[in-house]
Order: structure tokens, then C-alpha cells, then sequence
């Protein structure tokens, strides 16, 4: 799917927030764990640390410092909210989702809340559906985040995907605003690939059993080689996808926010696109491939350090499990609701 959206006028963010657990795991302390090292984690993904939720820390307990985080940048007061979306792959439980906890906690009564679950492009589907519900009417405004405790489905045993992620949930408020918003999004999926990238057990293909558990099917499991080749090659297609439709060229860009997987990817995609090293965005060595919260957590760093300010014209591409990606352009305004 793709769509020029400049003709709803503007829609942007009005707040951004963050949040990650204090418990921080580095690569010193993961050779302690599984046969690895800080020099082949390093060189492989550029990841330093991550930060791990506590255990009786889920998803909606990160999400919602974060969120209020949001709310009050955007200066909405909760209860004004008309919705709240949350991405995940981690939610608390099936159900209740972990939007309609997140609403409840923060008092959001009037909002309608619920999950989306796309892999670590969770945040982006998300943003293009709550773009989606304001230009259509059917809300003024949306809170939307990405929260994940990937700690709890990672096998500490695995050293080939252990020590890929962390924990951690950013979030965002969209409103009008009097600033340009967003101008296109891009999403595809690829079912195909969807048995690179998966947890196997736990849904109605296979309900957990003492079976599955003991064949350790509960835990995230991915061929990362072939996650590897799609992700170098999602990134630069739809970002360029996109770009074409909004009539623009990479040298428009100022500031591009690719999902924090790992820095080999990040850099093979910024190389084929053309974008210079001073235009990306990257985290991943201090909070490791955070999957939905990954997108989110670079937008509050980027707030908070001024890369982002009114008139950045921003780029985001994510991609993950599905498998599925999804790409945004647009201008950032300086939190101004119209
Ligand atoms: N420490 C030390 N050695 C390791 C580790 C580790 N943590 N993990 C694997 N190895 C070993 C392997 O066993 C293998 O050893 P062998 O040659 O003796 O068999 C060797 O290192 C090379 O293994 P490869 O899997 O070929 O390593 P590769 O260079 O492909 O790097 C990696 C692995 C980092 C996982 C890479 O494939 C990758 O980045 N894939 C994409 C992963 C990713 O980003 N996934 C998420 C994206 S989508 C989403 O965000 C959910």
C-alpha cells in the first residue's frame, strides 16, 4: 500500500515519550550467560548494552510512563484522548489487549483502544492507522505506542538471537497541527517469509503444550541470515517507493529513522540510499533491536537533543516479522496542535 496523503491536510505529532527499564545488560555480562563476546556482538550488530524489563514488568508498565510522557509534550489531557493503539508483540496477555489496559491506566475512559500486532513494524502500521482515523474523521486525536518486554520470549540459551534485543516502549500523540504533518506512507507484508521471524508456539497452529514448552517453541526463533538479506533489501525499496510517490529525493531528507535492528543493516540501506552518516539516526548499541518501541524511542532521543525541531523532514522505515515493513515521510512541527 501506498498513499500520497497531502491532500488531508495536515495531521502530525504533538508529543513524544519514552521509557525503558532500569536494569541494563551488556555484552560483558551476556558472555557470562552463552559462548559470545563484546567484540563479535559489536561487530556484528553494533549493540553495547539493553536495558531488561524486571519480571513482574510487561508491556502496558513500560507503555505508560511513556505515554503519559506524550501526553503532556502534546498538552492533552488524557481524558480527551479518542484513541489509543498500541503495538506489540509482547502484550500482557492475548486478552484484555494491552491498549485497553494502557487506556485504563492512564484514564483514557472515552478512548477506543486495542492491539496491532506487525512485528517490530507494529509502530509504523500503527501510525498510518491512527493518521488514517483522524483524516477520516473519526477521532481528533490518537495516542500510539510501541511497547516491548522481548526479554520474556527470548531463549537465554540462544546465543544467535539473545543477544539481539531489549526492552522498552516509546509513544506518540498525533493531532492536527498547524505544520506540514504527515505526506506518505508506505506498508507491505510478506506472509512467505513470515517462518523467518516467529514465535511457534502459544496461538491456535500450535496451543502451548508441556510438548511444545519442552521444545522450546514459546521463544522468539529467526533465521537471521535470511532476515538479514529482507531487511537490507526492505529498507532501501520502501524508502525509495516512497519517496518517489511524494515526488522527492533522498537529498530532501534531513533526518532518516530507520528501525533499530542492528547497525550492519542500518548502514547497508543508509550506503544504497545515499544518505550520509550526519542524517541517520541510531541507538541500537545502547538499547538493542527494541522492535515496535524501537522507531519511537529514536523520535523522544531525537526531540530531546534537537536533531528533531519544526521543519525536519523526516524519514521512517520499519520492518520485521510477517514479514512486513513500512515507511513515513513527514515534517515535523514543534508540537503545535492546529
Ligand atoms: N556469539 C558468538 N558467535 C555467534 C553468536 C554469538 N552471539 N551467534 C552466532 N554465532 C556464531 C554462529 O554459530 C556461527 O558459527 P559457525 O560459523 O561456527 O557456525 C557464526 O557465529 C556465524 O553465524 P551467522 O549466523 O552466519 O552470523 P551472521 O554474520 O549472519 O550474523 C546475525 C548473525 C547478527 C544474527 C545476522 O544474521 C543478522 O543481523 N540478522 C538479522 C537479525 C535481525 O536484525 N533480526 C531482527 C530484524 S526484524 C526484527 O526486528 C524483529
Amino acid at each position: 500500500m501506498l498513499a500520497d496523503v497531502s491532500r488531508n491536510g495536515a495531521i502530525g505529532i504533538t508529543g513524544v515519550g519514552s521509557y525503558v527499564p532500569e536494569r541494563v545488560l551488556t555484552n560483558e555480562d551476556l558472555s557470562k550467560l552463552v559462548d559470545t563476546s563484546d567484540e563479535w556482538i559489536t561487530d556484528r550488530t553494533g549493540i553495547k548494552e539493553r536495558h531488561v524489563a524486571e519480571p513482574d514488568q510487561a508491556a502496558s508498565d513500560l507503555a505508560v510512563p511513556a505515554a503519559r510522557q506524550a501526553l503532556a509534550a502534546a498538552r492533552l489531557d488524557p481524558s480527551d484522548l479518542d484513541l489509543v493503539i498500541v503495538a506489540t508483540v509482547t502484550p500482557d496477555m492475548f486478552f484484555p489487549s494491552t491498549g485497553s489496559l494502557l487506556a485504563s491506566a492512564l484514564g483514557a475512559d472515552d478512548a477506543g483502544a486495542y492491539d496491532l500486532s506487525a512485528g517490530c513494524t507494529g509502530f509504523m502500521y500503527a501510525l498510518a492507522q491512527a493518521y488514517g482515523a483522524l483524516a477520516g474523521g473519526l477521532a481528533d486525536s490518537a495516542l500510539v505506542v510501541g511497547t516491548e518486554t522481548l526479554s520474556k520470549i527470548t531463549n537465554w540459551h540462544d546465543r544467535s538471537t539473545c543477544v539481539l534485543f531489549g526492552d522498552g516502549a516509546g509513544a506518540v500523540v498525533l493531532q492536527r497541527v498547524t505544520g506540514a504533518g504527515f505526506l506518505g506512507f508506505e506498508l507491505g507484508s510478506d506472509g512467505e517469509g513470515g517462518k523467518e521471524l516467529s514465535i511457534p508456539a502459544g496461538g491456535s497452529r500450535n496451543p502451548v503444550s508441556a510438548e511444545t514448552v519442552a521444545q522450546e517453541m514459546h521463544f522468539l526463533q529467526m533465521n537471521g541470515r535470511e532476515v538479514y538479506k529482507f531487511a537490507t533489501r526492505i529498507l532501501v525499496s520502501s524508502a525509495e517507493k516512497l519517496l518517489e510517490e511524494c515526488g522527492l529525493t533522498v537529498e530532501d531528507i534531513d533526518l532518516y529513522i530507520p528501525h533499530q535492528a542492528n547497525k550492519r543493516i542500518i548502514d547497508h540501506a543508509a550506503r544504497n540510499l545515499g544518505i550520509p552518516d550526519e542524517k541517520i539516526f541510531v541507538n541500537v548499541q545502547r538499547y538493542g533491536n527494541t522492535s515496535s518501541a524501537s522507531i519511537p524511542l529514536c523520535l523522544a532521543e531525537a526531540v530531546a537533543d534537537g536533531r528533531l525541531r519544526e521543519g525536519t523532514r523526516v524519514l521512517m522505515t520499519g520492518m520485521g516479522a510477517g514479514l512486513t515493513w513500512g515507511s513515513a515521510y513527514t515534517i515535523w512541527n514543534d508540537g503545535r496542535a492546529a
